[in-house]
């Protein structure tokens, strides 16, 4: 019989690189150099003595993500190791959604979910951000500075994903408090989870009650006949993972052209497209960072580790694009398809142009309403929010000249 060493016997000599720390959100790169000095493959925790496989390495990420064949996406062996309150259950415990499934399952969840999200034409959906965004700089205008983390894009989103999943507007802030909570992987992790799991079953039982013209009604009515409760499922997943990372990727983009203004005048002058510093966040400080969960379906020699079965192989997105930014000097790698941002293989991130409209859409009237934006603190004095998954601005405090916004929507 073969007998396989412990998870951490191939990294008996390193401690385990500790992801919950606060230090991790001050200075990711830190800790990203001590996992890449482990090799492909390090010894992380994502919360204390929760361990995980931390892949830091180009290829071997896209072998973890193209190999359903060894590696899972169902947490449920792994589950059944943790803690009942581990604060990172909210964002890994199973669920029957297309992230947690493989195979059959997943292509029925996956398929309805782009396929609703198909109905979703792109001039409409530019639409609902241009009002949501114009709704927001007539709130902020008039006072000349704001914070553009808690006063922009976390409301933003909230006013355009409740606004796709048919819900009015009354409901950003509960949607915020409750997903931000669970995110942050941190002591308010459980009621975080609750107050969103309580917040999409009303939702689903509203539409179950009565249709409307959104993607929770067009779920329920989709040919793959997902019951209610699957339903409920997929707009918990979906809501989740489309308001949180797109949060950051509008504010880091934000951060990134403000801390740089001859960057910003070439955007503001429209000689670069703003989709430019959108995709520059995805190659060098993706929002996801370690989120790309997987697990082996059996142990197995990698990159020379063991990996064990029921322990997280975690792809670290962070840790590819800040190797990216080292590599390449800021400057972006020049296929544009080279970094891993949206994940690759069947699970790969299904909307990633609806994302991609969205954010630039965003930035977009965002700098033509208000277009002297002056960052308060230069970017390295930014604070961002702990929690071993996301890369995420606590605020972005910035001035500008006063304005109103006149009723058609133009500054006056
Ligand atoms: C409209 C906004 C978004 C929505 C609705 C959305 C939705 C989803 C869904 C449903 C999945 C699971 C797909 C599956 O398992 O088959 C997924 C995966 C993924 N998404 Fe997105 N997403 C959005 C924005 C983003 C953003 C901004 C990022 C970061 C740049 C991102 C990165 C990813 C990644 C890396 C995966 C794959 C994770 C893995 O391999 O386990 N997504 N997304």
């Amino acid at each position: 019989m073969t007998t396989y060493p412990p998870a951490q016997e191939a990294f008996s000599r390193s401690a385990p690189v500790r992801l919950w720390e606060e230090g991790f959100a001050r200075d990711p790169d830190s800790y990203y150099d001590a996992l890449r000095a482990q090799g492909a493959v390090g010894w992380a925790e994502l919360a204390p003595g929760v361990p995980a496989y931390l892949v830091t390495d180009r290829q071997a990420a896209l072998e973890v993500l193209r190999d359903d064949a060894t590696f899972s996406h169902d947490p449920r062996p792994w589950e059944a190791t943790v803690a009942d309150d581990s604060p990172v259950l909210g964002m890994m415990r199973w669920r029957p959604n297309a992230l947690f499934a493989d195979g059959t399952d997943h292509l029925r969840y996956r398929t309805a979910l782009i396929d609703v999200f198909d109905r979703v034409e792109p001039h409409d959906l530019r639409a609902r951000v241009h009002r949501a965004v114009r709704r927001l700089a007539g709130r902020i205008g008039p006072a000349g500075q704001a914070d553009l983390v808690g006063e922009f894009a976390r409301p933003l989103m909230a006013l355009v994903f409740n606004n796709l999943f048919g819900l009015p507007d009354s409901y950003g802030d509960r949607l915020n408090a409750g997903l931000g909570k669970m995110m942050e992987g941190g002591a308010q992790a459980a009621q975080g989870e609750a107050e969103y799991g309580q917040y999409v079953l009303e939702l689903v039982a509203a539409k179950t009650e009565q249709r409307g013209d959104d993607l929770p009604s067009w779920l329920l009515d989709h040919p793959a006949g997902l019951t209610a409760d699957e339903v409920t499922w997929q707009v918990f997943l979906t809501l989740g993972a489309g308001y949180e990372p797109t949060t950051n990727l509008v504010s880091n983009a934000l951060s990134r052209i403000l801390g740089n203004p001859a960057y910003y005048s070439t955007l503001t002058s429209g000689a670069r497209p703003v989709l430019d510093a959108v995709v520059e966040v995805l190659h060098h400080e993706t929002p996801l960072t370690n989120y790309g969960v997987y697990y082996a379906r059996r142990p197995v020699a990698f990159h020379g580790v063991w990996l064990r079965d029921a322990v997280p192989v975690v792809v670290s997105f962070g840790a590819l694009t800040r190797a990216a930014e080292r590599d390449h000097g800021g400057a972006r790698h020049p296929a544009d398809a080279w970094h891993l941002s949206w994940g690759a293989g069947p699970h790969t991130c299904p909307v990633k142009q609806h994302t991609l409209l969205i954010a630039t859409e965003a930035v977009e009237r965002l700098t033509q309403w208000l277009p002297d934006l002056q960052p308060v603190l230069p970017r390295e004095r930014l604070s961002w929010r702990p929690g071993p998954f996301h890369r995420s601005l606590t605020a972005l405090p910035v001035r500008f000249s006063p304005r109103t916004l006149d009723p058609s929507g133009d500054p006056s």
